[in-house]
């Protein structure tokens, strides 16, 4: 196999005993392909984090809740959460039990707070509105709370979660509403917990709001802090999307060695002696993942080049909704030449919408049908995200094992799936 593009993935060996354009042809594109080995290395950075004995780890399962990679997290000794009863069914479904699955959602019917509590979890609720309503079917329980540190951070304003312009949490400054409803509802505030937003690439905002956290926990009467179980930091911890720029890493060794510092040195001073957990998706689950395309189409429409692929915006939908970059690699089969000067191309997938862009007006070697393309980093919020528009029915998922075996771990869907729910 020759490949015009493929240092990154050839560095890491990423497709072990398969080549890309085997697995394209054995599976069929679009094809979600990820690395258990990678996905592994992720976790254990992780959960290396901090040494401190209540330290953890909650996977968001929101970014990939493919039962295989949750059944890898698990083995790799991390928690998990769930916001929804389908995330709740997965976990489960990869063998978490009730205690290693954190129920963290918000704007909940009854019916699925009621169902949260029925499978004995722990409930984070983002309002008061939502702890007075779980307090009514709960009487007696325990709950968590979501507080907004006042504090955002992300990639693009829509995944900035915390700040006064954002819909999530409870605002420090309704605290004392807080324990009105606990003791309304006899419920025992068993956690705290917050998210900032996602994908930053440097530590200080994350260590900010943490101290914000650890403050806020400073404020709960003595009888209230000592039932606390868990302080629940949140995620949003950035991978380097621009890989064949070079760009770095975020750096764990130094967020690690502060987070330590901070949650050691409270613990000491308050005598907490709970769990202190981050709660990354991206990071665990972005590069293990690659999304396989064909290339069907090339065409020159006034001054733009477009290459034309299958993957639309309904398998991966990060481009058209967020502006994000997704780096390329391009395989071509054994022995065909491949002209490595660099063409600005705009590559496009087969949705009916002109914002159907997967990368915009990008130099690479000149892409041409047949080609395979490897989108990296695709194996967070990709495949969760995406959808049946103009009725393309969803790709396949494939798991490159540890013996750098193939095993596919999600078929594609049929015509079949597409009408299953019709009456
Ligand atoms: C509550 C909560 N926790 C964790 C995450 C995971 O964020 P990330 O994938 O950026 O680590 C999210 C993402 O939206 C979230 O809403």
């Amino acid at each position: 196999m020759s490949s015009v593009r493929s240092a990154y993935t050839d560095s890491l060996n990423f497709y072990g005993r398969h080549t890309p354009q085997e697995l394209a042809e054995i599976y069929g594109t679009p094809l979600y392909v990820y690395s258990e080995g990678v996905l592994r290395e992720r976790c254990r950075d992780l959960i290396t984090l901090s040494p401190h004995p209540g330290f953890g780890v909650n996977y968001s399962v929101k970014a990939n809740a493919n039962p295989t990679i949750l059944g890898i997290v698990r083995e790799e000794g991390l928690v998990v959460d769930a916001m929804s009863q389908g995330e709740l069914h997965l976990d489960t479904l990869a063998g978490f039990p009730p205690e290693k699955i954190l129920y963290i959602s918000n704007n909940n019917s009854p019916e699925e707070l009621r169902h949260a509590a029925a499978h004995s979890l722990l409930v984070s609720v983002d309002s008061i509105s939502q702890l007075d309503a779980f307090g009514r079917l709960n009487h007696g329980g325990k709950v968590m709370a979501r507080f907004n540190p006042g504090i955002g951070a992300g990639h693009h304003a829509m995944v900035v979660t915390a700040g006064r312009e954002t819909k999530f949490g409870v605002m420090p400054d309704n605290l004392d509403e807080v324990f009105v409803l606990l003791n309304r509802h006899q419920l025992t505030l068993s956690g705290i917990n917050q998210h900032i937003g996602s994908l930053f690439m440097t530590a200080d905002g994350y260590l900010d709001a943490a101290t914000v956290l650890l403050a806020l926990a400073e404020r709960l009467p003595g009888e209230v802090l000592k039932k606390l179980e868990i302080i629940d930091f949140g995620g949003g911890f950035g991978i380097p999307y621009h890989k064949y720029e070079g760009e770095k890493r975020l750096n764990l060794a130094d967020l690690g060695a502060r987070l330590h510092d901070l949650i050691a040195g409270w613990a000491a001073k308050t005598g907490y002696a709970g769990r202190f957990l981050v709660e990354p998706g991206r990071y665990v689950a972005a590069e293990c993942g690659i999304l396989l395309g064909r290339v069907h189409a090339v065409k020159n429409n006034g001054d733009i080049r477009y290459v034309g692929t299958d993957l639309g915006f309904s398998t991966l939908v990060r481009p058209m909704l967020y502006d994000s970059f997704h780096d390329v690699e391009i395989y071509r089969a054994e022995g065909e030449t491949a002209a490595l000067d660099p063409v600005k191309q705009t590559i496009v997938g087969n949705i009916c919408e002109s914002g159907d862009i997967l990368a915009k007006a990008r130099l690479l070697p000149a892409m041409r049908e047949g080609d395979v393309l490897g989108i990296l980093d695709a194996g967070a919020y990709g495949f969760v995200m995406a959808s049946n528009y103009n009725q393309r029915c969803r790709p396949a998922e494939v798991l490159i094992r540890a013996d750098g075996t193939a095993k596919l771990i999600r078929r594609r869907e049929t015509l079949d799936d597409l009408t299953r729910c019709f009456k």
